[in-house]
């Protein structure tokens, strides 16, 4: 593997309007962040990928954007942007920015213009279609957000195409003056020093060759919009092409639709994006159409195959984005372990159980001291816009208010978007005053404070499992070792193991709150990280307490 400055980073996700006020609005900023940088760099991380924090409207927070080469006053200034990347470069790291180019805000100047009239010359910057025949929406296609992908406007008499909010219109890619106007825009922030990009919903760029009637999927008549449609590689590659390529950076794509067969078109030195964030472990309680009301059941052999098929995909020079959570997903926790065993150990084990696979681990903000789901008792204290539209969804499809609310609690985007814990003092510490989005009421147990001044706690292992990704006896297992998983029946346990040439190590995670005895025909040499305070030595077997896990270095 040819080295890169990024091979072995780990990267802390912001979402930037929780992380931390300190202009007393209530909403994260910028001076926020640059406050923050020093308990960064003590957690070790490499890379911090900032949430949109662009001119923005923030009908979805950011990714719907208004400006793409000015920050958003709730967030600060461009001479704060700049001051942020400066800050973090002197301690030794990279800000890799949100690059939301699917579509713009409806409030962006382009889209001003375009929907001026017909003849405006950026007309054809965005997707507009005349009615059908009955003059009703082109086709039936749900944007990802609800409701039809077509919007009318009344001023020039056609619809715009939007796959999200009807805030947030589809650019349309076809137009040559539209994609250079892009890859400007990226050349100017790249110029800037950042370490890259993570590229938003970046497969939906491409429609559909023909907007057909589809069948539908849905008690509404509609069907949710796919993305990832022949025809796409060709922007991909341009979009590499005439920006990425010429700069010493990563890029790591949210690209739903890719097949693992695809990833080395996708993917890699020679792809399109350096690493994917796959979905299959996140979305396993999701039906095909990502309606939070079509519940499935999983079980830790999901889990596990959702994993081990990414694994054994990405062989050989690839890597993938390894995480639990994001600004999107609800937390971690509460995900895979049941309620009243979630605590500091059941959180570490979730912390071993990824942080030793092939990839490049992310952590998303909170994660590294265990924050939870919230619950807010109405859906009035919801502030997601998928959220609201799912809620709706379900009392449309029949549900109940009570179980409309039970599928927010599961799902609800807002999860992961309360404002950051710092200490037990009033909002938190996030702020002084009454934050965007409530807090969830058990800061008072679990913040950063407290997480500081305990050494065993999960912020340290965390803090530890960076160390040993870093750790030069290490260092190669863990970035280029094959991966094999053992076990992979059984309903308590995720055992793998990393080897490279005669080094291996054996990773066990416990996701059960009994003790399991393994039967393993290997022997230990060393204990490389466990999360009991007496990590019993492997030699041929070992009792696995509850929720415990440990990594051995074999013999
Ligand atoms: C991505 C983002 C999500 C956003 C959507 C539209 O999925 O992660 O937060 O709502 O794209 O930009
Ligand atoms: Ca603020």
């Amino acid at each position: 593997m040819n080295k890169k400055w990024w091979n072995n980073s780990v990267v802390y996700q912001i979402y930037p309007k929780s992380f931390n006020d300190t202009n007393r609005d209530g909403i994260g900023d910028l001076n926020g962040i640059i406050e923050k940088l020093d308990y960064l760099k003590e957690l070790g991380i490499d890379v911090i990928w900032l949430s949109p924090v662009y001119e923005s409207p923030m009908d979805d927070n950011g990714y719907d954007i208004s400006d793409y080469e000015n920050i958003s006053k709730e967030f600060g200034t461009m001479e704060e942007m700049d001051r942020l990347i400066q800050e973090a470069d002197d301690r030794g790291i990279k800000i890799i920015m949100d690059l939301v180019i699917n579509h713009s805000s409806d409030e962006h100047p382009w889209f001003i213009e375009s929907k001026s009239s017909r003849e405006n010359p950026k007309r054809d910057w965005y997707i507009w279609r005349d009615g059908n025949e009955s003059g009703s929406s082109p086709n039936n296609l749900r944007s990802i957000f609800g409701g039809s992908c077509w919007e009318f406007d009344e001023g020039t008499g056609q619809y715009y195409f939007h796959s999200f909010s009807k805030k947030q219109p589809d650019l349309n890619w076809e137009n040559p003056h539209l994609r250079e106007e892009i890859y400007r825009m990226v050349r100017w922030w790249l110029d800037k020093g950042i370490g890259g990009f993570r590229v938003d919903a970046i497969t939906f760029i491409k429609k559909p060759e023909k907007f057909i009637e589809e069948v539908s999927d849905g008690v509404d008549g509609l069907r949710v919009v796919k993305p990832n449609q022949p025809g796409v590689g060709k922007f991909l590659a341009e979009l590499k092409k005439q920006t990425f390529a010429h700069y010493n950076i990563f890029t790591v794509a949210e690209a739903p639709g890719v097949e693992l067969d695809q990833l080395a078109e996708y993917s890699g030195d020679e792809g399109y994006f350096d690493m994917l964030i796959r979905f299959d472990h996140v979305d396993l309680d999701m039906g095909e159409d990502g309606k939070w009301y079509t519940n499935n059941k999983w079980t830790l052999v999901d889990f596990k195959k959702a994993i081990s098929k990414n694994q054994e995909a990405i062989k050989g020079n690839y890597t993938t984005a390894l995480y639990l959570e994001n600004h999107d997903q609800p937390r971690s926790l509460n995900r895979s372990i049941p309620k009243e065993d979630i605590n500091e150990r059941s959180a570490k084990l979730l912390a071993t159980s990824y942080f030793f696979l092939k990839g490049m681990p992310y952590i998303y903000q909170g994660q590294e001291i265990g924050m939870t789901n919230i619950e807010y008792s109405t859906i009035e204290s919801y502030d997601d816009i998928s959220t609201i539209d799912q809620y709706n969804a379900a009392l449309e499809a029949g549900y109940s208010k009570e179980k409309a609310m039970s599928f927010v609690y599961r799902r609800s985007r807002d999860n992961a978007r309360t404002p950051m814990q710092w200490s037990d003092k009033e909002n938190a510490g996030f702020s002084e005053v009454s934050p965007w989005l409530q807090v969830n009421p058990n800061y008072k147990e679990i913040n950063v404070k407290k997480a500081l001044e305990n050494k065993n706690s999960l912020f340290y292992y965390y803090q530890n499992l960076i160390k040993i990704r870093k750790n030069p006896t290490y260092v190669d297992v863990l970035m280029s070792g094959d991966y094999e998983e053992l076990f992979k029946d059984h309903l308590e346990v995720f055992v793998y193991l990393r080897q490279l040439n005669d080094q291996k190590l054996l990773v066990i995670t416990n996701f059960s709150n009994k003790d399991v005895h393994l039967d393993l025909n290997e022997k230990a040499k060393q204990i490389v990280i466990g999360n009991y305070e007496d990590t019993p030595m492997l030699d041929g077997e070992v009792m696995v307490r509850p929720y415990e896990c440990m990594v051995y270095e074999l013999d």
